[in-house]
């Protein structure tokens, strides 16, 4: 069931201080949602809480490490005790780091990268489905991926990135089967450039990661994200979404031809299995339908 009515209801969106997180916080306040704001970054936190309040709703500021999985299911009690009911939950806090070529990639920029992007989404989710069950009023969940997590490009040197995002779609369709018969919908937003601080992610690199670090942002990078949409469009996208039970959520319709290209990869590949298949004597191996394999 759709959310229809979202006055008074409550949201829980993490990156919160800025950007996208931002975003949607503002658009989801205009709708007269109250908001949970979590973000690692505490005086940006503070300061985005006080312009939500300014909108009329009520508005709290949780300071959270999402890759910390006894810390998220620790503030979705504490939101769950100040809120009430929790509706939606945005796992959108995510980090990109410019790195260098992946051989010469630090171990620990994989696992920040993932422990923010991938297990940020799982710890969330894990936290607040039972809550959002237990009030059986519906919601809907939201998770953050790109349109780096639906296709890959050489060259870009994003490939832990889009590791980490397409580990988010995958996930996200996972949610969604497991969430629609409790009434609870799932969206995946996956944006190209958007205008936010995404490249100063390094500043907020908690310690046992190694620690905060600055990396110049390449010029083709900073142009793109100049040239992107603003945090608030994305977040007047993201409460449609909600609304229609949207999964996917592409906000850049220009990005088609960049997913049709990468399909077109993996077509290929199907095109070298059927001719191998004969140069190689390979028996044909009847695959079942998929749509008969559902355990429930
Ligand atoms: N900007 C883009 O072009 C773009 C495109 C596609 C996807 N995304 C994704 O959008 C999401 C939001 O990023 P953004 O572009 O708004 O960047 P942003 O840097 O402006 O906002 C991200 C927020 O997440 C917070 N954060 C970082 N690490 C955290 C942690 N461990 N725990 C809690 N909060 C943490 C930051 O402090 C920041 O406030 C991310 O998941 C990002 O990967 C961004």
């Amino acid at each position: 069931m759709a959310i229809t009515n979202f006055r008074g209801k409550t949201a829980f969106i993490t990156g919160a201080a800025s950007g996208m997180g931002r975003g949607m916080a503002r658009n989801f306040a205009q709708a007269g949602i109250n908001i949970a704001l979590a973000d690692i970054d505490l005086p940006t936190l503070e300061e985005a809480r006080d312009e939500i309040e300014r909108l009329g709703v009520t508005a709290r500021g949780y300071l959270l490490d999402v890759s910390d999985r006894a810390q998220v299911y620790e503030i979705a009690d504490a939101v769950e005790r100040d809120f009430g009911k929790v509706h939606i939950v945005c796992n959108n806090a995510g980090v990109g780091s410019g790195a260098p070529s992946l051989d010469e990639t630090p171990d620990e920029i994989f696992d920040w990268m993932f422990g923010v992007n991938t297990m940020g989404p799982i710890h969330g989710f894990k936290a607040f489905a039972p809550k959002l069950k237990k009030h059986g009023e519906g919601g809907h969940i939201v998770n953050t991926a790109s349109i780096a997590g639906v296709r890959i490009a050489p060259g870009m040197n994003n490939g832990i990135y889009a590791g980490t995002k397409f580990a988010v779609v995958a996930l996200s369709f996972a949610m969604q089967d497991a969430m629609a018969k409790h009434g609870i919908g799932v969206s995946v937003l996956c944006p190209a450039g958007v205008d936010t601080n995404i490249y100063r992610a390094g500043r907020v690199r908690p310690e046992r990661f190694g620690g905060p670090f600055e990396r110049e942002i390449s010029p083709v990078m900073a142009q793109l994200l100049k040239q992107g949409l603003s945090p608030d469009q994305v977040g007047r996208y993201v409460l449609q979404a909600i609304k229609d039970n949207d999964f996917f959520i592409f906000t850049h319709p220009e990005t088609r031809e960049w997913v049709m290209e990468w399909h077109a990869r993996v077509m290929h590949g199907f095109d070298r299995a059927d001719a191998l298949r004969a140069v190689l004597g390979i028996n044909a191996a009847p695959q079942p339908d998929p749509s008969k394999m559902r355990r429930g």
